[in-house]
């Protein structure tokens, strides 16, 4: 088997599809265009949706790439083996050209053939769909397995939950998959051990999905327009397989971070892994989070509350192994040399990510100070040795201050705390910002914080100024809001020079300035239209629709929430625009 470092898996995996005909696409966004129901971009096939459901693709039928993703989901193992929050997935498309005996021929020649990744054939185990109720089993798979030599006790049927697959949210396009696995020589754990099995005898290294089925948001499921490959090759655990690595943390990637954090705390990897490896994940996430170009900044709310916890995980951990200064940026520029050359954001926004980890450097240490002194208030008037949850849930709450500090520092008081009551308060509070996330989803925005809802009302501001100075053909074609900025698609066969883009500026700010009342009410789709209503969506809508008006400046149909008043919306500025796509503007701008 040939030992291989992460640039020679991607050159590797890139040039063999390349030689079957596909098209190298580059890295989409770490934040998923278009699709407010998740927060990052989770799999290859992702920035690919509206492909697998048929658009066609620029590039062709046959594409291949290497896709940054994160995925949140357990984020708490991080620090064993194999979790990693941050990782690249290889991927390899059809767009209703090729189905299952070409995909499931290309993925065997690439893993075993000499010139590739030459895996010894005894070594690979292969799953297959068994079938269900809905959906019919999957003999064509196993026989193309077979047919190129695999034997049967090397093939596996297996149920829905192991061999179908479909983004986390449940919706959208699926099929059932077929999954490649590595034997790492380990003793089966019983008789009836297999590849299903995550005792670590079998580690999966590939899924070749074949998309021909979408399930919508009621349950119901059709067939696709035609049928699609959407594979995923995870970069991170195949170079740990290939090299033979105990964990995905021994790979060439992280050599350079893992050796300066032996050098600034003075201890062992060996000894401190699970605090390194924290620190090795968080930092490169975040350091991912901040380069991507979509202005995420660490705050409470959506993407900037996971890049905040990431952050701030880090910090306490680089605290348990003694390292108490600001060393994110350094860690953060070790990174942008490790992806120099693959993933040009780095080294771009190396500035926005050193001056946005040391902000929340600096936030953190002072929640932790006033964290304490909070602390030690509480414990003056304790009656007994023991803080209850409840108190330890305020600290968290009010200051943000992590439980695991409050038992550190009771520890050093020779006290306890009742975590148990402590995690039944903190499921309490994440069920219900849970409720709160799903509610605003379906608005269309990010959350409804008082800051998002000012870059709401702001959204109909634009269009109202877009088509006053373009022309009532502009429309809306996108719109994204964070707490802190909004991106927003229009219509525009040209680049805004800059006197354009301040005669926007000028106009949305001349309309704030007007302090006009934002008022709404609900009436039928059809006279809505006829008032003149704006609507972006038009087949989204039902009979009666909710409209908004600010005062003569717009008229729109939309669900909301917005400001009561324009002057609260403060100063509007650009700070960029570009290319969206072929015809389409961007505009991102921030409230200041
Ligand atoms: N979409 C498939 C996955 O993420 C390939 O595993």
């Amino acid at each position: 088997m040939n030992k291989i470092s992460a640039a020679q898996l991607r050159e590797l995996y890139l040039n063999f599809y390349q030689e079957k005909d596909h098209k190298i696409i580059p890295s989409a966004s770490l934040i998923p265009e278009n699709d407010p129901t998740v927060l990052f971009t989770t799999a290859g096939m992702h920035p690919l949706v509206p492909y697998l459901l048929g658009e066609s693709h620029p590039a062709g039928k046959r594409l291949t790439d290497v896709q940054k993703c994160i995925r949140t989901s357990d984020i708490d193992e991080v620090g064993d083996a194999s979790h990693l929050t941050f990782f690249e997935m290889l991927g390899n498309w059809s767009l209703g050209d090729y189905f299952k005996k070409e995909a499931i021929t290309y993925s065997y020649e690439f893993l075993t053939s000499e010139e590739y990744l030459n895996i010894p054939k005894d070594k690979l185990y292969f799953t297959v769909f068994a079938g269900d109720d809905d959906f019919p089993k999957d003999t064509e798979s196993y026989n193309i397995w077979q047919s190129l030599g695999v034997e049967e006790d090397h093939l596996f049927y297996l149920p829905k939950k192991n061999n179908f697959w479909i983004l986390g949210s449940g919706i959208g396009p699926c099929g059932p998959d077929t999954e490649m696995f590595y034997d790492t020589g380990k003793e089966k754990c019983s008789p009836e051990c297999n590849p299903a099995c995550d005792c670590g005898k079998y580690l999966e290294i590939w899924n070749d999905v074949f998309m021909e089925y979408y399930k919508s948001e009621d349950g119901t499921l059709s067939k696709l327009k035609q049928q699609n490959v959407d594979t995923g090759m995870g970069l991170e655990r195949t170079i740990s397989v290939l090299n033979g690595l105990p964990s995905v943390y021994d790979s060439d990637i992280f050599a350079g971070i893992k050796k300066r954090l032996e050098e600034l705390s003075n201890v062992s990897y060996e000894e401190n892994a699970q605090s390194m490896r924290i620190i090795m994940d968080h930092v490169r996430t975040s350091t991912f989070i901040l380069a991507d170009d979509h202005g995420i900044t660490p705050s409470n709310v959506g993407a900037g509350y996971v890049l905040r916890r990431l952050l701030r995980r880090t910090i306490r951990h680089l605290k348990k192994l003694n390292i108490t200064d600001n060393v994110l940026p350094e860690l953060a520029q070790i990174y942008i040399d490790e992806y120099q050359g693959v993933y040009s954001e780095l080294s771009k926004n190396k500035e926005v990510v050193f001056r946005e980890m040391t902000n929340e450097f600096n936030k953190f240490s002072k929640t932790l100070k006033d964290g304490e002194k909070l602390f030690y208030k509480t414990i003056k008037h304790l009656e007994g040795n023991v803080i209850s949850g409840t108190d330890a849930f305020k600290l968290f709450d009010t200051f943000g201050f992590p439980i695991e500090m409050t038992i550190e520092l009771a520890k050093e008081n020779n006290l306890e705390v009742n975590v148990e009551e402590f995690e039944r308060a903190f499921k309490e509070h994440q069920e219900k910002s849970r409720t709160i996330d799903a509610g605003s989803f379906k608005g269309g925005l990010a959350d409804n914080s008082e800051e998002s809802t000012k870059y709401h009302t702001l959204a109909h501001l634009l269009l109202a100024t877009l088509q006053e100075i373009y022309g009532p053909d502009v429309m809306q074609k996108g719109c994204n809001i964070t707490s802190e900025r909004i991106r927003f698609d229009f219509n525009c066969d040209h680049k805004l020079t800059d006197e354009e883009k301040r005669k926007v500026e000028d106009r949305v700010n001349e309309m704030i300035v007007t302090n006009t009342p934002v008022t709404f009410e609900e009436i039928p789709y059809e006279q809505a239209k006829k008032e003149g209503a704006h609507g972006t969506f038009d087949s989204k809508y039902g009979d009666i629709v909710k409209v908004y008006t600010i005062g003569n400046l717009s008229k729109e149909i939309c669900g909301g929430p917005h400001v009561e008043n324009t002057g609260v919306l403060g100063h509007f500025k650009i700070v960029k625009e570009e290319s969206s796509s072929a015809g389409v503007r961007r505009i991102k701008g921030i409230l200041e």
